[in-house]
């Protein structure tokens, strides 16, 4: 007799109660929370030729955008490889996009996972480590799409679907669904106060309609349900930061940064480009930040030949050239250029968008402005290829804006202030910067 998970979906295995535990595994990570990495591995200690345990781990190995879990990827992938031929349909299709994943052909692994919901649409796993593929690697229609595809196989009545809808509404929101993502994300937070990846979605959706009095006012009422014990307590917290930016409140935002972002050496990836990107966005509205970049760059040293996800790069960058670490810089710099001689889908966004804008931050660092537009104005438009989503890559935007103002290129400060203002009507941030530009201001470009 087939068993099914507690999502519904077919496992080869025939031990309930490490199925069981797989899914609460699967929960914890639907929900950001600690530890579903340990709690498979349990599991696996009990369980070694649970296949669907081990299609698991390996897609929070692939997901982890961390060229570091790549040796752990690989060990999962031979043992499910030796397992396979007891698969179902529904491993075969995981092992198939771990597979492509680790070959190098992004895109085809992102499909797989997407492949398996046409037979499978109860397999959030599927779903999930799909839709984390669809940040990772930029694809906005995708990330609106693939929760589509299930839910009409699934009910309000379901424990779990506030995680449908809260992936649907980033999608929605990425793809400049602004309202109707916005729409979504409250019914998901609605259903699940907890659903931080709900929370999440909701923040991006005020922060791209400039709505921050109603960003800051959800974020701080609902704190109890998502700033505790979770993985993207931090990042929402940097959402928070971005709606005092925006309205030109640094010094609540450096607080924000001090109180929850400071790196430390066993800060996790994601947690230091946050620290990165609030850092560098204050460094370009002129606030002194001190010497807080000197234990983000300590950081980034331990993955300086990444050279994997240039998302990752630009960040790095950004504390290389903040703390004058020349040679970090340009070890970097070869690295992707390296990388980019190679085959594969990393080579090609490492030469279309990842070092054009490595670069370009480099050049800002280093002062050479006019080095620094023509990078970033070249690529910014096809900056999706990073990954990452709107709100980070807006970074770009926002140190070409800084390049302008530095070398006095009134008419581009102009221009850029008019796209921001066409998104957000009511920025105090935007104001900043186009007052810079008025005659009597202009001395300050
Ligand atoms: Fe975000």
């Amino acid at each position: 007799m087939t068993l099914v998970d507690g999502f519904g979906a077919p496992v080869s295995h025939n031990n309930q109660s490490a199925i069981d535990a797989f899914y609460e595994a699967a929960i914890l990570l639907l929900g950001y929370a600690p530890d579903p990495v340990g709690r498979i591995k349990a599991v696996l200690q009990q369980s070694p030729d649970f296949i669907m345990g081990h299609c698991f781990l390996a897609g929070m190995y692939l997901v982890a955008s961390d060229k570091r879990r790549r040796k752990s990827l690989l060990v999962q992938y031979e043992i499910l490889r030796e397992l396979a031929p007891q698969a179902n349909d529904r491993e075969r299709g995981h092992i198939k996009a771990i597979k492509l994943w680790l070959d190098g052909d992004f895109y085809a692994s992102s499909q797989a996972y997407a492949d398996i919901l046409l037979y499978c649409p109860r397999d959030l796993t599927a779903l999930q480590f799909g839709h984390q593929t669809d940040f990772l690697l930029g694809h906005v229609s995708s990330t609106r799409d693939r929760p589509a595809r299930v839910m009409r196989h699934w009910t309000r009545d379901d424990p779990e679907y506030s995680f449908i809808l809260g992936m649907q509404a980033f999608g929605l929101e990425e793809s400049g669904h602004y309202a109707a993502g916005e729409a979504l994300a409250l019914q998901c937070v609605e259903l699940n106060p907890k659903d931080t990846w709900g929370v999440h979605a909701l923040a991006h959706c005020y922060e791209m309609q400039g709505k921050t009095g109603q960003g800051i006012s959800f974020m701080q009422n609902c704190e109890d349900k998502w700033g505790g014990d979770n993985y993207l307590s931090i990042h929402n917290r940097w959402h928070l930061s971005l709606y005092r930016i925006e309205r030109c409140e640094f010094d609540l935002a450096l607080q924000a940064h001090d109180k929850h972002m400071l790196v430390t050496p066993k800060s996790e990836l994601m947690d230091v480009h946050d620290s990165a990107a609030l850092l560098w966005r204050l460094h370009l509205d002129d606030v002194d930040v001190g010497d807080r970049w000197n234990a983000v760059a300590d950081r980034y040293v331990t993955f300086i030949d990444q050279a994997y996800m240039p998302f990752n790069d630009m960040h790095a960058m950004m504390s290389f050239v903040a703390t004058g670490r020349e040679e970090e810089a340009n070890s970097l710099i070869r690295a992707l250029e390296a990388a980019s001689e190679l085959e594969g889908t990393g080579a090609m966004i490492i030469r279309t968008a990842g070092l054009p804008v490595v670069r370009g931050i480099q050049a800002f660092g280093q002062g050479d402005f006019s080095k620094a537009k023509n990078l970033l104005s070249s690529v910014r438009h096809c900056s999706n290829l990073l990954g990452g989503s709107i709100a980070q890559r807006d970074v770009i935007n926002l140190t070409l804006l800084g390049a302008a103002t530095r070398s006095g290129d009134v008419a581009m400060v102009e221009g850029l202030v008019d796209e921001r203002t066409a998104l957000k009507p009511s920025s105090p941030l935007t104001d900043m910067f186009m007052a810079k530009t008025k005659p009597g201001n202009r001395d300050q470009l």
